[in-house]
């Protein structure tokens, strides 16, 4: 009920308010400060719901969901009318948002989530507070394998999803991280090819410097039953060449370009909730060729 008060509290406060949107950094690592700028898109979205209340307010994230979220809202001008597909939706309801917004939008994930969705009494709570879901549609497959003609999106995300790459489901066996990097190919090109050219890729992951590493806060949620005791974000070092470099060579721009340092791993400013020497980042690819999209 805390929740629900504080959505409708949050909705509230933002009534009238308008907001400078000076660009941000959308290929970056996170870093703590970046949050502090994306207080706009944070108050929109915890408004929304149950869900994106807790995911853009609650102290246990510190403020990486709000980096990850806001990158991608504070980069994109209009929703109204553009079809976005969304892999890997899990529980999130951002593309509900999305929807709202105005966007057509597809939910994707597995016919058998990892993360099951909001049930039970918080259910009908947030039927009660959360905005109407509209603009939304329900696809199930492999994001390995997308069941998706070519060029049919505007804007493809898919956030803190492509980490899980390290497990074999629903087997929940671990991944080698050779056949990883394999999957992530394999993954980024499908994302690519279902874009259409002058739309946009936006993926957020995770990464570490596994050397230095001694501890995961997450560690109780990852996939696999038995493997490393650390896993779930790629190594730190590999970044530009798996995300940065992969998307570029095959046609696409980086927008506002890179500003993905690997060095930054040993700042604390830019460590996430999960410990010393795990952080995130975001990836905003622009497809190249004659523009369909509207994102910007
Ligand atoms: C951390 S959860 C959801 C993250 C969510 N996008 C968010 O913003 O919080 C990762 C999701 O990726 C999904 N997933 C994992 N492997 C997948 C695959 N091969 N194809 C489609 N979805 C996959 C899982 O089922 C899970 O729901």
């Amino acid at each position: 009920m805390q929740r629900a008060a504080g959505v409708v509290s949050a909705r509230v406060r933002g009534a009238g308010r308008s907001h400078e949107r000076p660009p941000v950094a959308a290929n970056v690592m996170f870093r703590k400060r970046l949050v502090v700028a994306l207080e706009p898109e944070q108050a929109s979205l915890a408004q929304f719901d149950l869900y994106l209340y807790d995911v853009m307010t609650s102290p246990r994230l510190e403020g990486q969901i709000v980096f990850e979220y806001g990158t991608l809202l504070r980069s994109t001008a209009r929703w109204r009318g553009i079809r976005v597909l969304d892999v890997g939706t899990g529980r999130s309801t951002l593309p509900a948002w999305m929807g709202h917004a105005g966007a057509r939008a597809i939910a994707f994930d597995l016919s058998t989530p990892a993360e099951a969705p909001l049930a039970g009494f918080l259910d009908r709570v947030n039927r009660f507070v959360g905005r109407p879901v509209v603009g939304l549609q329900r696809v199930s497959g492999s994001m390995q394998c997308l069941p998706f003609a070519d060029d049919s999106f505007d804007l493809v995300t898919s956030l803190s999803v492509v980490e899980h790459l390290d497990t074999d489901l629903p087997r929940r066996t671990f991944v080698p991280y050779a056949e990883q990097q394999r999957r992530l190919a394999r993954v980024l090109d499908e994302m690519i090819r279902v874009t259409a050219p002058g739309g946009h890729v936006y993926v957020t992951s995770e990464c570490c410097d596994f050397d230095r590493a001694t501890a995961d806060r997450w560690r109780q949620a990852y996939y696999y039953d038995e493997g490393p005791a650390l896993s779930g974000a790629w190594p730190v070092r590999d970044v530009h060449r798996l995300f940065y470099d992969y998307v570029r060579d095959r046609g696409c721009s980086l927008v506002g370009g890179n500003q993905f340092a690997a060095a930054d791993i040993d700042r604390e400013e830019c460590w996430s909730w999960r410990g010393p020497y795990f952080s995130a980042f975001a990836m905003l690819a622009r497809k190249d060729g004659t523009p369909g999209g509207r994102l910007n």
